[in-house]
């Protein structure tokens, strides 16, 4: 089984590709079809309309049971199959939540088809609901996958154009989901560091004004963690009923980066946000607390290669390959 989501090794044979596909997306841009920014935030999959497969997914996430996933899937594709457009885009984020925490069971050998299964499902679901950035996003990140897993240089680059295009129709959502996975580059390469850039443009996004990336301190931006009156803004930038721990994730991420790069105090400096956004409430603290007591150990742990069969603790690797890759924004209960 090849290495999931590690996308760095595939991504760096490719920059002709790249180049290529990119051009091929301004191109569309400059013609008018291309992404413009979306004028409204699209309806949550959460709300609205209940069914058993979207309600036991949601109840899922929420509680972090990964393990009723096969369960929830089989039930969300018959929902799909009867016409669902709801369940079948709720269908992608089940396939794609089975493979980003694959290490929960790294000796699952058929996790890999999940990346196809995620990319088919979002690609169905934006025909029939196309305002929905998110879903464009999230095919990106699986596009990405597939490509790795399948060697295919196309398929990366494609997966990329669509995390670019996402990001540029909603930044605020999509600036996140378009720096998460860089943290597979070399702390070097240009994309790790466009990444780290990324997570301080989804910052000022959100605050409305220029974050001071020098000395950080969250309390100086209350906007960042009270209501918004505009849902764009406000539901991809704080913590929401489906997203209860948003920004406590958001802030581990980058620590992660910076850590990775051996910049610890940054690092230092984004672990100890994400425990102070609301103390005592948070099921992943203990992973944010664990990395400052090991802070000096973090650059080599997370530079290290990690085979996709291997079983790693939480507190040894990056957020974005671990286990708790979705839940630790996601879950809202600690059992
Ligand atoms: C940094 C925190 C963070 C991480 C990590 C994260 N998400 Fe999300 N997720 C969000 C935010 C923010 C939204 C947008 C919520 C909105 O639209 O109101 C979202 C939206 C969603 C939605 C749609 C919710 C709805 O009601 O429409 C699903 C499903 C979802 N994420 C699943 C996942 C999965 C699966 C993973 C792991 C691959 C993941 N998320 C990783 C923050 C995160």
């Amino acid at each position: 089984m090849k290495i999931i989501k590690d996308m760095s090794s595939q991504l760096k044979k490719v920059p002709q590709v790249l180049m290529m596909v990119t051009f091929l997306g301004m191109a569309i841009g400059l013609s008018g079809c291309g992404a413009s920014v979306d004028a409204e935030a699209p309806p949550l999959l959460s709300e609205g309309d209940t069914s058993q497969g979207r309600d036991a997914y949601f109840d899922a996430l929420w509680k972090g049971s990964y393990s009723e996933l096969d369960e929830i899937i089989a039930t969300l594709k018959e929902e799909s199959n009867a016409g669902d457009p709801q369940s079948l885009a709720v269908l992608g984020f089940a396939h794609s939540w089975k493979l980003a925490e694959y290490r929960r069971d790294p000796s699952n050998a058929s996790i890999t088809d999940h990346a196809k299964l995620a990319a088919d499902a979002f690609s169905g679901a934006i025909k029939e609901t196309p305002h929905d950035a998110r879903l464009l996003g999230f095919r990106g990140s699986f596009r990405q996958a597939r490509g790795k897993i399948e060697n295919n240089s196309l398929m990366t680059a494609l997966g990329w154009l669509d995390e670019v295009n996402a990001s540029n129709r909603w930044p605020a959502w999509g600036l996140f989901t378009k720096a998460y996975g860089l943290i597979t580059f070399g702390p070097d390469e240009s994309l790790y560091k466009q990444g780290i850039g990324f997570l301080w443009d989804n910052l000022d996004v959100c605050a409305g004004e220029s974050i001071n990336r020098e000395a950080f301190n969250l309390q100086d931006y209350p906007q960042l963690t009270q209501p918004n009156i505009d849902p764009r803004i406000e539901r991809p930038c704080t913590n929401t009923p489906v997203v209860p721990h948003n920004l406590e994730g958001f802030f581990l991420y980058f620590g992660d980066m910076y850590a990775k790069a051996s910049k610890l105090e940054q690092a230092e400096t984004m672990y100890l946000t994400a425990l102070g956004v609301n103390p005592g409430d948070w099921p992943y603290a203990d992973v944010a607390t664990k990395r400052i007591e090991r802070l000096q150990e973090l650059p080599s742990l997370f530079n290290l290669e990690r085979g996709s069969s291997e079983q790693v603790s939480v507190d040894e690797i990056n957020l974005f390959q671990s286990q708790i890759s979705c839940v630790a924004c996601h879950q809202g209960s600690s059992d």
